[in-house]
């Protein structure tokens, strides 16, 4: 037994060793919006801090994008679709209800060897899919997992409605993780939680066995992503602080040594108050969503692609990826570089 910390020991390390995301060429800016929805660019601006976000091709299922950033992952991993014994595809967009996206992801990029399986845990997912891959090459179960969140929003918005349609958008994220025999480098330690009882907050109330879709329910958008705004975001701001707290807490560690914060980007303002409460400045939390809106378990995995290409991650930071979501759902999670 390899021992990280007190509270994380583990059997075997992981550590993501390749990255990779993808956004559809579709680029939807608030100008756009304005002739879509009674808003405005300053309104979705000051509101969000979103400038444009992606929307796909009606022929582009969220496994398409799934894929593609799953290549760009297993190249930058430097590892073959074959060596893949695991692929966790985090989504609440998934191209049927069933089979799972990751069965499509799998076929898509000949990745024979892996046994497949999808998570709806919203924004969250992308957290809570890396930690169920940590753990299973922890144990031994697994060798090289891809998780691949991937999300096509575009298609659960009602286009008529400002509050939701301006907020959201299309892309994947995706990570290749891999047991390492580093002394230091990889997963350090995690912290997820749900609640339950707040399921009616962030929801997409028919279509699934509950309220199977029927023309009344198309009739009255209940088919259509819901969310009531303000609620939500007290709960984001509170349950994002609480987590990334705990978990360093755990670890023994203090917001100080992490160098970079990877938030689930929902809204600029969630971001900011949860980096006020942190006592963090915002400097080190990367962000991007004034190009991508919310992605919702995409979001992480397009901010980490992008600063690592950029050469902003360097080798021994200390990241700290933290979200939140439809669930409710949140968590977070403490690497190394
Ligand atoms: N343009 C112009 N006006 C608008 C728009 C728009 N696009 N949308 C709403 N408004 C109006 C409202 O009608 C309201 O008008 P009123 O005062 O006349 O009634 C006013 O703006 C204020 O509306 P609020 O909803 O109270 O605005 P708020 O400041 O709370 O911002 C927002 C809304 C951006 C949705 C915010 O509440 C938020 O970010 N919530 C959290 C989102 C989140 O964290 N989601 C979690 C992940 S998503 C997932 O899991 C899939």
């Amino acid at each position: 037994m390899e021992t990280v910390h007190p509270n994380h020991t583990i059997m075997r390390r992981a550590c993501i060793t390749g990255t990779g995301a993808y956004a559809p060429e579709r680029v939807l800016t608030n100008k756009d919006l304005e002739a879509m929805v009674d808003t405005t660019d300053e309104w979705i601006t000051t509101r969000t801090g979103m400038k444009e976000r992606r929307i796909a091709r009606d022929d582009e299922a969220s496994s398409d994008m799934g894929a593609e950033a799953a290549r760009r992952a297993i190249a930058a991993a430097g590892i073959t679709p074959e060596d893949i014994d695991l692929i966790i595809a985090p989504t609440i967009t998934p191209d049927t209800p069933w089979p799972n996206t990751g069965c499509y992801i799998q076929q898509k990029i000949g990745a024979k060897n892996a046994w497949c399986v999808g998570i709806e845990a919203a924004c969250s997912g992308f957290i809570y899919g890396i930690w169920m891959a940590r753990n299973m090459i922890a144990t031994g179960a697994a060798d090289a997992v891809l998780v691949a969140a991937c999300e096509k929003i575009s298609s659960i918005v009602d286009w008529t409605d400002r509050a939701t349609c301006v907020l959201f958008g299309d892309g994947a994220g995706a990570v290749i993780v891999q047991a390492t025999d580093h002394p230091t480098r990889g997963i350090i330690g995690g912290h997820m939680g749900s609640d339950g009882s707040l399921s009616n907050l962030l929801i997409q109330p028919a279509g699934g066995s509950r309220m199977p879709t029927t023309e009344e329910t198309l009739r009255n958008g209940m088919n259509y992503l819901k969310m009531a705004g303000r609620e939500t975001y007290k709960h984001a701001v509170t349950r994002m602080t609480d987590s990334a707290r705990k978990l360093l807490q755990s670890c023994g560690l203090t917001f100080d040594d992490v160098d970079w914060f990877i938030p689930h980007q929902a809204n600029m303002r969630i971001i900011t108050a949860v980096g006020q409460r942190m006592g963090v400045p915002v400097e080190k939390f990367i962000i991007n969503i004034e190009k991508y809106a919310n992605t919702s378990s995409a979001t992480i995995g397009l901010a980490l692609d992008e600063a690592v290409r950029e050469g902003r991650i360097k080798s021994g930071d200390k990241i700290l990826f933290v979200a939140f979501g439809g669930g409710l759902t949140w968590g977070s999670m403490l690497l190394e570089w």
